[in-house]
């Protein structure tokens, strides 16, 4: 059996604008009920968890304006309101949503995620990013982003500060005592006096336990660094490692790393990223696919932008019929997406050949019905050792209602995944198997 979550992969934002089955977008934007229903559908499915992404910057690096991005609607609303009203149109699935260590106050995090655990009735967790442009760190006050390793170094930090003021109140302090006019036991509330190198915080917190005590931490940065950092404090992994190689060697790296840290390799959930292309026939699905490649294709612009978004340099500035020039070592933002362009670009192809031999973020190709697509999981799991998968596709309906009631089925008969949720938590369910 494998775990299946969905990576809502520009958060509370829009979904294929102005493309084919996107449905109302203009009735949808910043409005709870397309993830409401998503959520639903994807419950149905029997997934654990949906991922919701964030960011805190309207990109303006291509073309050095937000021209690009305000015509293709990239928006984002705050995720952590929509949190809880997720988890009120549903009963088991977890809602994780992204936060970004480098830009909330460990207090504020601490209290903000164990409300939402309450609100959630044990089903939140945090998808922890230090956040990658420059301008994100301009909107929280800064003259520029930290650096790549540093940010990682302060988020460990934060964690170790932020889970002192969630352990600043034992478990059963919470006593409700009426006898005794008790409603917390004070020798059970202690302060947190958190003094670290970037981060200092008093406690404790004014807020009672949340139901998973210390909610879940998702994390998905493939760099070194990254990696070390979800080894340490991650509860559920994300990895975008291409080919059955490449993602056994992820696990078995943050099996280990996790150890070197003293946690039990066991201790965490991997998920891969994949794309699955569905059909009714496997020629139907493989010209589905084509299709789709040869739209990415013709979208240089669009390939140009995200690129500039991941690495913070300006795309539009380059020949698309020359080679690119070596950059990785400038890159402060995605470092471990920018490496496997940059491993294209090394080979010395024109930039208009780079973009064309780009694929989606997908670890396994996965094109046919659901039912050859159900069998393909199945045996690069097997071959992985793996804990699960999760899908990122555009949030539309048509692509909801494809995964949750044609691909999850398959996957079912196959007993592959869950046919029910045993325990009230995310992390109970994420953990019991
Ligand atoms: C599946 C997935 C989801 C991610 N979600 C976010 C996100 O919501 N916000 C964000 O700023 N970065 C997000 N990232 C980026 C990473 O968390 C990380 O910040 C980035 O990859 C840079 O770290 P790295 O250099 O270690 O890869 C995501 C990456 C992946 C693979």
């Amino acid at each position: 059996m494998f775990r299946m979550a969905w990576f809502v992969n520009y958060g509370f934002g829009q979904y294929d604008w102005n493309k084919r089955w996107s449905g109302n977008v203009a009735k949808d934007v910043a409005r709870p009920e397309l993830f409401m229903q998503g959520a639903q559908m994807l419950e149905n499915g029997g997934f654990d968890y949906l991922m919701l992404e964030d960011a805190s910057v309207l990109p303006d690096v291509f073309e050095g304006s937000y021209d690009h991005a305000l015509r293709r609607g990239t928006i984002r609303q705050d995720p952590m309101p929509l949190v809880p009203l997720l988890a009120r149109a549903t009963k088991h699935i977890g809602v994780i949503a992204t936060l970004t260590t480098t830009f909330y106050p460990p207090y504020m995090a601490a209290r903000l995620m164990n409300t939402l655990d309450h609100l959630c009735e044990g089903r939140f967790g945090a998808n922890l990013v230090t956040a990658s442009p420059h301008a994100a760190a301009q909107n929280f006050g800064y003259e520029e982003h930290f650096d790549h390793d540093l940010r990682y170094k302060m988020a460990d930090e934060w964690v170790d500060a932020v889970r002192s003021l969630w352990d600043s109140w034992d478990r059963d302090a919470l006593v409700f005592d009426e006898e005794h006019d008790t409603f917390a036991d004070p020798t059970k509330v202690h302060y947190a006096d958190f003094a670290g190198e970037w981060y200092k915080t008093r406690g404790p917190l004014n807020a009672v336990p949340s139901p998973q005590y210390h909610p879940v931490f998702c994390q998905a940065g493939g760099s070194p660094a990254g990696r070390e950092f979800a080894a340490r404090n991650a509860d559920t992994v994300i990895a975008g490692q291409p080919g059955i190689e490449g993602m056994r060697e992820y696990k078995q790296q943050i099996t280990e790393r996790a150890e070197a840290n003293g946690r039990a390799g066991e201790s965490i959930r991997l998920l891969h990223l994949i794309t699955p292309i569905l059909a009714d026939t496997v020629e139907e699905a493989k010209a589905k696919r084509r299709a789709q490649e040869q739209a990415m294709r013709e979208d240089v612009t669009n390939q140009l932008a995200g690129l500039s978004y991941i690495s913070g340099i300006d795309f539009s500035k380059f020949d698309l019929n020359a080679p690119l020039p070596d950059m990785e070592e400038q890159v402060n933002g995605h470092r471990s997406s920018y490496a496997i362009v940059s491993a294209i670009a090394k080979t010395g192809k024109p930039l208009r050949e780079v973009l064309a031999s780009r694929r989606g973020q997908e670890t396994v190709e996965l094109v046919g019905t659901p039912e050859t697509v159900a069998d393909r999981m199945q045996e690069a799991m097997d071959e992985v050792g793996g804990d699960g998968y999760m899908i990122v596709m555009p949030f539309t309906r048509k692509n909801l209602a494809e995964i949750a009631d044609g691909l999850a089925p398959a996957l079912r008969r196959r007993k592959l995944i869950r046919d029910g949720y045993p325990y009230k938590t995310l992390r109970e369910n994420l953990m019991s198997f």
